[in-house]
């Protein structure tokens, strides 16, 4: 059973939705160089157009009013927000987010605000960007004044969405803007986004934080596949679960990292402003990682090619099991967000949980005006029946967001991956809902699954 006030949702992020890229004020971000640089994302897609929601968003809220959705997610763009990351917010970049906010609220639909969902601005990449202490501060300015314009219509506030990817996929592998390639740089972007998130919780007074966490297994029993296991779970989850609710870093991890950095950018302090107690703890939940040690002369998995998004463990082995994949393909692993949100509530001081994303892509197509997208169904069905498991067994879960509102800019990926409850045609702007949003309003509706 879902509790009553469970906060049904969906989610989208800025980049990926708004278009209007050079629009009133707006500067470029890290993902706009990134995406015009050839051959840094599928067909060389950008987030120039987008879903076009800069234009449509009214359009869009009615289209979640019609889902029957209870809250909304979505982030802001710090460089329409704040042009060029420093100095004073711009009227006409809070405009539209004041407009966005309004006619949710018009429309009982409960704001969830992201502040930052990848879109550094550019000018502060090219002052170092994550890797430097600085852009934490900047990130804290921009946080306060964001805050200041929305903060009396907005009840729930998290700083940073996936700090895992910004910090590994844009520092280490470079599969990410800014498409940077250095594993030190990788782990001290890491503390500067925890050190951002705690500063502006400060600076706003209370708020949460996106992880994207994993359920971790090892391949075998062996010890040292238990060993790669330890390392992925340490890289992936425990090196921002410890700092931000247990104020320290786990010790085998900072061992782990030896050969890459001495941490010696952790500066006294530092671990107190990022363990600041949080409001919300945001869990996006996709799949599981099953690992093992090296195999001598194993070719590693495409997808993990670039193993530099896991700073001195890069020999560890992904090791596929033959279960249903996504089109990202992605495992298809729901007891594992059972034992994601089980021990977070076992092992880390109780916090609100929400899953903040969780969702599939799969190749969907527009048949007679109508999209049938029976595997997302089942995807949503299975996560949310771990949910209530979750929830049954006394884990604090108070909401959850698909991932996504509707088809979008899935990064490196381009146009090419479609999460969306709402088909998008980015040649003519449609939405079409696919069964899927229609699926989900009737859980809303009920209040959980069918019997
Ligand atoms: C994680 C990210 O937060 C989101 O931006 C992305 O599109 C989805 N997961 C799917 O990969």
């Amino acid at each position: 059973m879902f509790p009553p006030d469970f906060l049904w949702g969906a989610a989208t992020a800025a980049y990926q939705i708004e278009g209007a890229a050079t629009e009133d004020g707006r500067t470029p971000s890290i993902w706009d160089t990134f995406s015009h640089t050839p051959g840094r994302t599928v067909n060389g897609d950008t987030g120039d157009v987008a879903c076009d929601h800069y234009h449509r968003y009214r359009d869009d809220v009615k289209l979640m009013a019609d889902l029957g959705l209870r809250s909304y997610r979505f982030s802001l763009s710090w460089p329409r927000i704040q042009p060029g990351g420093t100095g004073p917010a711009s009227r006409r970049g809070l405009d539209f987010y004041r407009g966005l906010v309004d006619e949710l609220l018009e429309n009982g639909i409960e704001p969830w605000v992201t502040l930052y969902h990848w879109d550094l601005p550019q000018e502060l990449e090219d002052a170092g960007g994550w890797p430097s202490r600085d852009t934490a501060r900047r990130f804290a300015d921009y946080a306060a004044l964001a805050h200041e314009a929305l903060g009396d219509r907005v009840r729930f506030w998290t700083t940073f969405n996936e700090p895992w990817c910004s910090a590994f996929l844009g520092y280490g592998s470079g599969a990410h803007a800014p498409g940077r390639t250095d594993p030190g740089d990788s782990v001290r972007a890491a503390h500067h986004l925890m050190l951002g998130h705690g500063l502006a919780l400060q600076a706003i007074g209370s708020a949460g934080i996106t992880l994207n966490l994993y359920a971790i297994s090892p391949a075998s029993s062996s010890a040292a596949d238990l060993d790669a296991a330890r390392r992925i779970d340490g890289l992936a989850n425990r090196i921002f679960l410890d700092p931000l609710l247990r104020g320290a870093y786990p010790v085998d991890v900072v061992s782990d990292l030896s050969g890459v950095t001495d941490m010696s950018h952790v500066r006294d302090g530092d671990l107190a402003v990022i363990s600041s107690p949080l409001s919300v703890l945001g869990v996006n939940y996709y799949s599981r990682h099953v690992v093992g040690a090296p195999v001598v002369g194993e070719v590693p998995t495409p997808y993990w090619r670039k193993q530099t998004c896991w700073p001195g463990s890069e020999d560890v082995r992904f090791v596929t099991r033959g279960l249903p994949v996504t089109d990202m393909n992605w495992e298809i692993d729901a007891p594992g967000l059972v034992e994601t949100l089980t021990r977070l509530h076992a092992e880390y001081p109780a916090v609100p949980l929400y899953v903040t994303e969780n969702g599939a892509a799969f190749v969907d197509e527009v048949v007679d005006g109508e999209v049938s997208d029976p595997l997302r169904v089942a995807y949503f069905d299975a996560h949310l029946r771990a949910c209530q498991e979750a929830i049954e067994a006394g884990v604090p879960l108070r909401g959850y967001f698909a991932w996504s509102l509707m088809d979008n800019f899935e990064w490196a990926w381009g146009y090419t991956k479609r999460f969306g409850m709402i088909h998008v045609d980015y040649a003519t702007q449609l939405r079409t809902p696919k069964t899927s949003a229609r699926w989900y309003a009737d859980v809303i509706r009920r209040n959980g699954l069918a019997a």
